[in-house]
């Protein structure tokens, strides 16, 4: 039997992380095969090691003793915490990725950084055009910033490092699990009030998986949009979600909800490049079609 590639997750107990550990260890019995080794910081799971990637000898420690050969940052702290305390962002979304490109830098593994849309400041008409990976970074929030400087960092690796850049995901991870805008609209009950003053191309979180374990079956390196296709409210990914969350009998669109930090207005973003290689995105009613089938208990 071939080797395993080993690769580590850091931030498996969050929403992507969850989701992208499923999705390699169904693959466990395909001609590329993973051996996959997942970390939490304050929610302990089952057969996951405990990382604080704000700690450079830990995560030397951690590089040494499991020596993977691909690790993938997923770890975060959320947008509305980063500009609260903008301290502990630059320590876990900056120093952490520079504790890791050094820590891989010497292992010659590669390591995979998930960014964001928030790096750009957004446009205000939908007819420009769209963000490429070349469109140059312009954050307007902490959380948008902090990512910039990780990206950069991680970049410094060159064939070794690659830049996922996200849009917002959406998607099921099962009861109990983190499940992020979905799981807060199934806690929703009644009318509800949902967003319209910012557009973005919402992806579903499976999609995400699929589409980094693809980048990294391809040994892609350097920067990739990761976006879903279509340009979407939270008010129309709401609508669209509807047929999950029995218990909300209407959803009123509201274009004074602007969450509580300065975020970008319309975020397009061109999918062109990781499209070329064969990658893929559902539309959010495939999603749905696919999370009542399959996931949605
Ligand atoms: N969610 C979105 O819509 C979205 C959009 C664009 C980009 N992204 C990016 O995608 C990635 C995954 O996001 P997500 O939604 O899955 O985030 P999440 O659910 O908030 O998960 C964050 C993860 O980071 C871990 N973490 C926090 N502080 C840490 C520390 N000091 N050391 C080690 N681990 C730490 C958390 O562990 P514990 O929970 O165990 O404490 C958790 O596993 C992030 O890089 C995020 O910026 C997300």
């Amino acid at each position: 039997m071939a080797a395993l590639t080993k690769v580590a997750i850091i931030g498996a107990s969050g929403f992507l992380g969850t989701k992208l550990i499923k999705k390699l260890d169904y693959r466990l019995d395909s001609a590329s095969s993973y051996e996959v080794i997942g970390t939490y910081y304050n929610n302990p799971k089952e057969g996951m090691l405990d990382l604080d990637i704000q700690n450079e000898r830990a995560v030397t420690n951690f590089m040494k003793e499991y020596n993977p050969e691909v690790v993938v940052i997923s770890a975060t702290i959320q947008g509305a915490k980063c500009e609260e305390d903008p301290d502990l962002a630059e320590r876990v979304i900056i120093n952490g990725a520079k504790n890791f490109v050094r820590a891989c830098s010497s292992s010659g593994s590669k390591l995979i950084f998930t960014s964001t849309d928030y790096i750009w400041p957004g446009k205000e008409s939908l007819e420009e055009s769209p963000y490429t990976e070349d469109s140059p970074p312009n954050p307007i929030n902490v959380y948008g910033y902090c990512k910039t400087l990780a990206e950069e960092e991680v970049l410094k690796l060159g064939s070794n490092s690659l830049v996922v850049r996200l849009s917002s995901m959406y998607g099921w991870n099962g009861n109990k699990e983190r499940n992020s805008f979905l799981g807060f609209l199934k806690s929703l009950k009644g009318e509800i009030k949902m967003g319209t003053y910012q557009r973005k191309h919402e992806v579903w979180v499976d999609d995400v998986s699929l589409a980094i374990i693809g980048l990294l079956t391809a040994n892609a390196s350097g920067v990739y949009n990761i976006a879903g296709p279509e340009m979407l409210s939270k008010y129309d990914l709401t609508q669209r979600l509807l047929k999950l969350c029995p218990n909300i009998t209407r959803v009123i669109p509201d274009s004074n909800i602007r969450g509580s930090f300065n975020i970008p207005k319309n975020l397009p973003m061109s999918t062109a490049k990781i499209e070329s290689l064969g990658i893929t995105f559902s539309s959010v009613e495939e999603a749905v079609e696919h999370i009542l089938r399959q996931t949605f208990r």
